[in-house]
Parts: C-alpha cells; structure tokens; sequence
C-alpha cells in the first residue's frame, strides 16, 4: 500500500484505472462494472460503465445493515433558531425512505427531475437522498436566488415535482420562500405537477389546492400506512444530481453528477484527504446549494459513516464571533471546511480569538479552507488560533472534489501559504500557455487538467453536450479547461490566481458578471454597462456595476443607480451582494469595442496596469479612476 502522497500520485498516473478499481471496493455495488472507464463513452469517457448501484443505499441503508443504526449521522445546529436535532443512521433511514415513498406515490420516478429550494434544515438534506433513494435526479437552488434564477432552473430542468419550505431564516428577518417559488412557477413555462412545502413554525405558507401538499402530512400518512420507498437500482453513469453553477452569460451551467464514480471519489476523499473515517465527526459550513453542501454536508460524510453537521447560521452574528467554535467543542467536531471569508468575517469582530478560550476544541484537528482564494493573512490567523493545520484545497462545482489538496490522511506534505498544494490523483494538472506548451515552473499559465477527468467530476452539462465541448474542451484540445489562471512551482505546489472568465467570487459564492450585465442593461435608462468584481476585505471580492446612460436621459444618476442595484437584487438574488454602481460618461474599450474590464479592475483595485495597446480612448481611463476615487476605490497606479 502506498503510504505517501508521491507513491499514492505514481501509482495513479501508472495505472489510473487499477486505482480507481481499487478505491471502488468502498462501495456497495449492485452490479459490477463492465469497464472501469469505457473511453468510447460519453464526451471524454464514462466511469464504471455496466454498473448499477444507489447512492442513498451507500449512504445510509448499509451502515445500519453493517450494525451501525445508531451510529449518530446527521446534526442539525441552528443558532438561528436555537434547536439542536440529531438524527441516527437508522433514523435517517426511515425519514429518508418515507419522503422517497411519498415522492414515488405521487409519481416521481428513476430519472425524473426534483427541485429543491430549500434552507439548511434536515429536510434538504433528506430531499436529497429520498430522490437518490429513487432514482430521481435532484437539482437543489440556493435560497439566496430570486424568483427569476429559479425558474430559469425550472425552465431547463423540467422537474416533475418541487421539494420546500415555507422559509428561511437570515439575522435579522424570515424570508418567505413560497412567495418566490409562486414567482418562479408563474415565469417558468415549465410547470411541476407537485409541490411539496415543508411548514416552519417561523412563518407558515398558503398552500395552492391541487398543486401544493403539506410535507409533515405526507409523510405523516406515509409512516401510518407503513409506506417507504426501497432503493432503486441505477446506472453508475445515471445521473444523480444536476447542480446549475454560473456561467459566462445569465443562463447558468446544469453540472451534472452521476452516481458511481461520485461515490468512488467521495468516499475516497474522506480517508486520504481530510483523515476522517466511520464514526468522525464531520462539519462543512457551507450550505445545500452549493457543491460544498453537496459533496461534504451530504454526500461524502454519509457514504464513509462519518456524523454530519447542518449548520443553519453565519460565523459572526448568530449570536457572536464564538459561533463556530462552540459548534465544534459541543459536537467533537474533527475536520471543519469552510471558506475562507468566514474567517475573514470572525478575524474582523474577534481579531484575538478572546471567543476561543471559552471552548474546547482539543477534537478539532484540521481546517480546510475553500471556493475562493486563500489568502496567507487568514491562513495564518487561523493558524495562529487554532493550532491545527490549516489546509487551502482548491476545487470547482464542475469537479465535485478538490484537484488539488494537502492530502492530510495520507500524509500532511508542508504547507505553502497561498497554494492549495499538490494535484490529487486522478487530476494531471498543467499549466498552459496561448499555444497549449507547458509553462516553466513559476510561470503563470491557463490551469488546465489532461483528459479524462476522474471519477466525480461532471460527464456532461444537463442536456447540452455541446456547451460542454464549446466551453470547457475546445480551447485546449485534449485537456478541460478550468479557467482558471496560475502557476506550479518546483516543487509541484499549484497557485491559483485569477478565473479567466467574467466569474467572480464572492464571499465564496461563485457569480456572472455577465448575468449582472444582462440585469443592468435591462434597465430602460441604461445605454450600456460593465461588471467587474473589485477586491473586498471580507468577501474577497464584490460585484461593481458602471452604467452609460442613454442620451437624452436627465433623471439624477443617483436614483437610477439605486433603481439597478434594487434590480440586481430582485433578478438574480440578496445573494449577488450588488451594492455598488456607478455612473460613467463613457467606458474604455478597444478598437475593435471590447470593453477593458480587466483595466478597469486593475484601476478599481489600485493595482499597476499597462495601457491596453489596443485601447480606443486613453482618455476614458481617467474618467473611470475619478468616478472610481470619488467612491473612494483605488487610484491610477
Ligand atoms: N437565503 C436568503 N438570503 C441569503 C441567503 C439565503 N440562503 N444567504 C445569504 N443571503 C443574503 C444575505 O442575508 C445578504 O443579504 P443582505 O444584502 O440583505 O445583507 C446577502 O444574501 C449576501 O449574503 P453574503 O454574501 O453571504 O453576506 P452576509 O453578510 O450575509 O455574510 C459571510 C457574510 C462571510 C458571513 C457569509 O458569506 C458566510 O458565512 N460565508 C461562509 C462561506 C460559505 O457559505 N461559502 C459557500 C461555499 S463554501
Ligand atoms: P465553485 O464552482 O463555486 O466552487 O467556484 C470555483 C472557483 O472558485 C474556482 O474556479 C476558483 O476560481 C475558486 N476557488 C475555489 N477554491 C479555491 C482555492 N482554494 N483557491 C483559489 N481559488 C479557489
């Protein structure tokens, strides 16, 4: 057996599918595989093609099988609401396999789409797995979207029926979910048949006759009828989730997830890289609608036996900057993943870590930090307070698990500030330049993983093979293009940079620039406008918007700037944390009228540029740095 990371790497790069044939013996299979990749598959490839088997088994029926029913599975804690519930494997089970009874009663079936619009209560979760359980393909949207982006979901989605709740909680205020969901249905041109809506006691929702069901009475009347749902046999290349990550434009990209390769890399994730096994206790804060949620508050934790943690609050505010930390000393927590922004918001109200002396974290014994850079002052801080390694790993919706990591349960290699260190294997990771060569160690490139991707990351994009091709493979033949930009150092260790793209992230919430154009330009003063993401101390990075105004308009700027922010936000979502816009007389752009974002954001930040040499009207930057210098960002460096 391999017992370190350069081993474990060369054994996979010698023979990629004997490794994956080897970590496969962690699951449960229904069927055997035909082929461990079949290459004639799919767009690049298909893994454990011929096999059959059910995520949700893997995840919970056969732990209780294994004598582990009342192994503890999943804590739900909220500040928000100040209830703790813990859920066995045994009774996660039952919770799961009733939903799954009613969702079949009521005619969901192997294939057929689920919406989940859900907060972070127990019930998503159980959402999830019911339609794992079934064989239906769930597709959750995080609760921070507004009305349109869910029903631009629906629209490609198509799902039969609609698992949610009544609200969700934010400091502060109760957001009514049924009301946006009412929106999304009345847009979409797509209409579920179901809906089922789960009653918080924080605020109740109407019910529609015939469409709308009460969640808590359906399984109520399921359990009194002794009515669950086995685990339906599906393909290993079936897919069980489609997740909608941002694009380049407004329409959002459908990554699919199928079931047995997802599994495979999971489960072999939680041993060799966060150092959990059975019985651990798990907590990633983040939430369902994101891949994080998906793949380790769900997923990952489940299939290796480990206890979960569903935490419904923030890092400060819910009730202080403690939060975490009692979280992790009142449920043994050993591995916490968050992002980094997190840390950032709890350095900023408690710079001194006085909350840490109330708590005992002796269990606690790694931080993983991910969805946006890293960067060293917050590494080291959180260092500084928690004594326990602090690992950065760097990963997108797209691939489901980290590219690359510090695969701390093989063994913790050193830890470079500002690197997410080494590519995991299954990823050959290489820096490119303009003509696909390989850059020199220290050279910044275009990051880019050789085909095929490895077991867990996206086949496909929901129903659109050739967006697939168009926005990730034909750039660089032969490799997926991860837009994002960096370097490899000597020593192997990956930098992550930039995205290449118009994505920016936010409080570690990934999003379009280009969806936020499409909103401002909507506006009917508005001539033509730009996005660009501008560094933030807490969020890392937040949407900033420059409107032309249309000739002729003579209302005061001010209020159409705060007209498109109150846009930003009933369009796309509180979530897109679009506060600032600004408006210009003129935006730079070349000669040939592309407009010089990058420019604009190098300005915004106060970071050195070059003049575009292809730049139309110098003159137009000195515009942009003085509207930008009157809100008091940046400067002409
Ligand atoms: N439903 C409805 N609204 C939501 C929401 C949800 N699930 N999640 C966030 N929002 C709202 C917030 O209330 C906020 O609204 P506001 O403009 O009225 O204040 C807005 O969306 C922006 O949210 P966010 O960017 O998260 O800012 P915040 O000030 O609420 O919190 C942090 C900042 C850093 C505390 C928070 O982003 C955080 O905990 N991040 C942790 C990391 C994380 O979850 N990452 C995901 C991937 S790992
Ligand atoms: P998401 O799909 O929301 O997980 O966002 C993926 C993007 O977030 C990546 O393409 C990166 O731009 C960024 N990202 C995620 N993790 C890291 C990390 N550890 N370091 C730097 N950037 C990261």
């Amino acid at each position: 057996m391999a017992n370190t990371y350069a081993d474990t790497y060369s054994a996979w790069m010698k023979d990629p599918e004997a490794f994956w044939a080897e970590a496969a013996k962690g699951i449960d299979w229904d069927k055997p595989w035909d082929k461990v990749f079949d290459a004639d598959a799919g767009v690049y490839g298909r893994w454990f093609a011929g096999a059959m088997c059910n995520t949700a088994y893997n995840c919970l029926d056969r732990h209780v099988k294994a004598g582990n029913g009342d192994a503890l599975a999943l804590i739900y804690d909220s500040p928000m609401t100040g209830k703790v519930e813990k859920y066995t494997y045994a009774q996660l089970t039952d919770e799961v396999a009733t939903l799954a009874g009613v969702l079949a009663d009521k005619g969901v079936g192997k294939g057929d789409r689920v919406i989940v619009y859900m907060p972070m209560i127990p019930q998503a979760a159980i959402a999830m797995l019911a339609c794992a359980r079934i064989g239906a393909v769930h597709s959750v949207v995080f609760g921070g979207f507004a009305a349109k982006e869910l029903a631009t979901r629906l629209e490609d989605a198509k799902p039969k029926a609609i698992l949610s709740a009544s609200c969700g909680l934010e400091p502060g205020r109760v957001i009514a979910y049924k009301p946006l969901l009412d929106e999304a249905i009345e847009i979409s041109s797509h209409k579920p048949e179901t809906c089922i809506v789960f009653q918080r006691p924080e605020k109740a929702a109407d019910l529609t006759a015939g469409r709308d069901h009460d969640w808590q009475g359906l399984c109520d009347g399921a359990r009194a009828a002794g009515r669950k749902a086995g685990c339906v046999s599906v393909a290993a290349t079936d897919p069980l989730y489609i997740l909608y990550t941002s694009g380049t434009t407004g329409q959002p990209k459908g990554v699919v997830r199928d079931n047995g390769g997802h599994m495979v890399a999971l489960n072999w994730t939680m041993s060799n890289i966060y150092g959990v096994s059975a019985g651990d206790v798990y907590w990633a804060a983040s939430d369902v609608g994101w891949v994080v949620g998906h793949s380790y508050i769900v997923y990952a934790p489940l299939l290796a036996g480990c206890a979960t943690i569903l935490f419904e609050g923030k890092p400060v505010g819910t009730p202080d900057a403690g939060t975490f930390w009692r979280v992790i000393s009142d449920h043994g927590a050993k591995v916490l993943f968050t992002a980094p922004t997190a840390f950032r918001a709890i350095k900023k109200e408690d710079p001194k870590g006085e909350f840490l002396k109330k708590y005992d974290l002796s269990g606690l014994k790694a931080l993983f930090l991910a969805g946006e850079r890293a960067d060293p002052d917050t590494v080291q801080w959180a260092e500084d307070m928690l004594k326990v390694p602090v690992i950065d790993h760097w990963w997108q919706t797209e691939t489901g698990w980290a590219i690359a990591a510090n695969p701390m349960g093989i063994e913790l290699l050193p830890i470079k500030h500002g690197s997410p260190s080494v590519a995991m294997p299954g990823y050959d990771v290489q820096i490119l330049d303009e003509n696909h060569k390989q850059v020199a160690a220290g050279k910044m490139g275009a990051i880019c993983v050789k085909l095929p991707l490895p077991p867990g990351c996206f086949p496909t994009l929901w129903q659109n093979d050739e967006r697939f091709r168009s926005s990730y493979l034909v750039d660089y033949p032969g490799y997926y293009m991860t837009a994002d930009a960096g370097y490899k150092d000597a020593d192997g260790y990956l930098y992550i940079m930039a995205r290449t793209d118009d994505i920016i992230n936010v409080a570690g919430h990934r999003l379009s620039t280009g969806g936020m154009e499409e909103v401002l330009a909507s506006h009917p003063d508005v001539a033509e406008c730009a996005v660009i993401g501008v560094a933030d101390q807490l969020k890392g990075q937040v949407p900033c918007g420059f409107i032309v105004l249309k000739a002729g308009v003579d209302r005061d700027p001010a209020e159409i700037e705060k007209e498109v922010v109150g846009l930003v936000r009933q369009k796309i979502g509180p979530v897109a944390a679009f506060k600032l816009a600004m408006t210009v007389a003129r935006l730079p752009k070349t000669r040939s009228g592309k407009i010089l974002r990058g420019t604009m954001r190098s300005i915004a930040d106060g970071e050195a540029y070059n003049m575009p040499a292809t730049i139309d009207d110098p003159a137009i930057l000195d515009e942009i740095t003085d509207v930008l210098k009157g809100r008091g960002y940046g400067g002409r460096v």
